[in-house]
């Protein structure tokens, strides 16, 4: 016998407006959401994804005429779905149980009608989601990405399964669905945690929360560590009145060398805003200052108070004339072309020169100009490792490499190269810690690691050792000498403010080892409030590292629900590289079969992307 084809909602109609701007809203969250887990590029809105699916599993009315005989009885019925849908689709219904449970039972009842059973009882939560997880047909997405889509399927109670052949993004779906439901209500392993429960403090711990307060344990234990190693690349600045203060960046502007015959040779600042504060009322602001007694003939001092309008648009231009990289020498005023900054980057001559410090005050910000020890320390900063591997030659969304910074390693400064390694070190060294503690705490004793499927002390070792790491490649991403200097907020943006790695003139260099945004404190904790947000529905879960042009995952009779790549937006592969390099350090112990390669695979992604493919019309049949 065959099971009749029926209609689903999605077929018919679904509520649009409601999606569409809850959609739009969670594009404003940012605690606990996923897109704070890893970066990932064109995530699609849960809000939809939850929606999507629901409506591709739960019946039309129409396809039930015994039930809803007249036209009217399907209008009232496709209403009240639309309801459900519209009370599930927002940020804040992503925990709620009795909505998710109201719309599980939804999806459990069209299932059950089509095996000509009757679901679970609607107040039922565990036997709903039982029902769904086996009766109800999994869900598989081939082109998974960032995870929104396996998530949705798992909240919904759905068996959830994904692929990509990125194995950033399969690593993100594993954190994301994968490895929370394995640790399910366990207490964290961690001896505060568990001194805390030996004095009495017994706390339930749902979900993933005690996984979350090991990686908060764990992050913290690392930065204490990381002080003890690197603290003295961070020194205090000394304030006017002699007393000292934190640093929280050290901003910099790239040097060249003026082609002016009368500069003499001096290399002079490329500087695409002086401007440090546009706060009304905190206006703050470098002076490039003539000084033949400074080396290269100038000086930067910092200045602040009151600034005319017409001061300020003076200031906000730096050294830069119009677009692209075209300056001004400071020295003599006349013009340093583009082509000349290119020819001085690709033969490595492009410096750098501390252009202004900014310490912590009491709740605001003290800019102080550079002095020559401040410099000079970070110049003592000495890798002892770096991250192999070329950029892309795609000048559409790899800016830099025009201007000589072609490798992976030269976008960063030796005290980031330091800082970023002494952190990737701390990963594998917290493991052991957690491993120990976790065998201690008398996690169950099971030898397979977490890629073999394992659930024991090891796994959960690897478990943390994954959420740790990601915690760096936010550090990576607030670390890199691309992350500028945002005037509006005294704070940094991102490397990747753009889907691009763009290049930077004058750059922040945070300092990590504080609390705030862009240190390594901030970043564990932004890593353990998204794992601890993942309230799953269903356990089983599973993301695999697959093309799929060859191939998917081994489920049968699944629902498909895809997104997959379009055209030639984003070269997921390349820009992904910039945290695989970091990643495969800390975790290719761990997950060995994701980091074999030197770099992510670039050959079958769908993406037609014109560099790589020489040409817009040969990279055509790639999308
Ligand atoms: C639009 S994104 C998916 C985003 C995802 N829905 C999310 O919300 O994060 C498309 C994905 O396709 C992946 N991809 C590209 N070529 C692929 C291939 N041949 N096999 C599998 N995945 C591929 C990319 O790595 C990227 O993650």
């Amino acid at each position: 016998m065959t099971t009749p084809v029926r209609k689903k909602l999605i077929e018919v109609s679904i509520p649009l407006e409601a999606i569409n701007a809850a959609s739009a809203r969670e594009k404003s969250i940012r605690h606990g959401h996923p897109s704070t887990l890893h970066l990932w590029w064109a995530r699609r809105p849960l809000a939809a994804c939850r929606a999507v699916l629901f409506a591709q599993l739960v019946d039309d009315p129409s396809s039930w005429p015994d039930r809803f005989p007249t036209e009217e009885a399907q209008e009232a019925e496709r209403r009240r779905l639309h309801k459900v849908i519209e009370a599930m689709a927002p940020w804040e219904a992503s925990n709620d149980e009795a909505v998710l449970n109201a719309a599980r039972w939804e999806i459990a009842r069209s299932v059950a009608w089509g095996l000509g059973e009757e679901p679970p009882a609607r107040g039922d939560g565990q036997a709903i989601l039982d029902y769904l997880q086996t009766k109800a047909p999994p869900v598989y997405d081939p082109f998974s990405g960032g995870g929104s889509i396996p998530l949705e399927a798992q909240r919904l109670g759905l068996r959830a399964y994904g692929s990509d052949l990125n194995p950033v993004a399969v690593l993100i779906g594993k954190a994301l669905v994968e490895i929370p439901p394995k640790f399910a209500g366990k207490p964290p392993v961690n001896p505060k945690s568990r001194a805390e429960a030996a004095y009495g403090e017994i706390r339930a711990w749902k979900g993933a929360q005690g996984l979350a307060e090991d990686v908060r344990y764990y992050g913290q234990w690392m930065r204490d560590e990381a002080e003890k190693r690197i603290g003295h690349l961070y020194p205090k600045a000394t304030l006017p009145d002699g007393s000292k203060a934190t640093v929280i960046a050290w901003l910099w502007a790239r040097t060249v060398r003026s082609p002016d015959p009368a500069a003499k040779g001096a290399m002079v600042p490329l500087v695409s805003s002086f401007m440090l504060s546009t706060k009304e009322g905190k206006k703050a602001w470098v002076e490039p200052v003539i000084d033949a007694a400074a080396p290269e003939g100038w000086r930067f001092e910092v200045r602040t108070g009151a600034l005319s309008k017409a001061d300020e648009e003076r200031l906000k231009k730096g050294t830069k004339t119009g677009r692209g990289s075209n300056f001004t020498c400071v020295l003599t005023g006349s013009a340093i072309d583009g082509d000349h900054v290119k020819a001085e980057g690709m033969a490595g001559r492009i410096g750098a020169r501390l252009m202004a410090i900014v310490a912590e005050g009491q709740r605001t910000r003290i800019y102080l100009s550079p002095t020559p020890e401040q410099g000079a320390l970070a110049a003592t900063a000495k890798p002892g490792w770096e991250p192999e591997g070329d950029l892309p030659n795609d000048p559409r969304s790899f800016w830099t490499v025009q201007y000589g910074l072609k490798t992976f390693a030269s976008l960063f400064t030796p005290r980031q190269l330091v800082a970023l390694t002494t952190f990737s070190d701390l990963v594998t060294e917290a493991r052991e810690q957690a491993l120990a503690h976790a065998r201690a705490a008398n996690i169950p004793d099971d030898p397979r690691p977490l890629h073999e499927g394992g659930t024991g002390a090891e796994a959960y070792a690897d478990a943390l050792a994954t959420y740790l790491a990601f915690a760096l490649s936010k550090l990576a991403d607030r670390g890199s000498s691309i992350c500028t200097w945002f005037t509006e907020r005294d704070s940094t943006r991102p490397t990747f403010a753009r889907q691009a790695i763009a290049m930077s003139w004058d750059f922040a260099e945070l300092n990590t080892l504080l609390d705030g945004t862009g240190s390594f404190a901030s970043a564990v904790q932004w890593t353990a409030e998204s794992v601890e947000a993942q309230g799953f529905g269903g356990k089983i879960a599973s993301i695999g590292n697959i093309d799929a042009a060859k191939n998917s995952f081994p489920v049968r009779s699944v629902v498909i629900s895809t997104d997959p790549p379009y055209y030639d937006n984003i070269g997921y592969a390349d820009l992904s590289d910039f945290f695989y390099v970091w990643l495969r350090r800390s975790l290719a112990g761990i997950w060995p079969d994701l980091f074999r390669r030197l770099t992510t695979p670039k050959e079958s992604e769908l993406v037609a992307t014109p560099y790589r493919h020489g040409g817009k019309d040969q990279a055509e049949p790639f999308s």
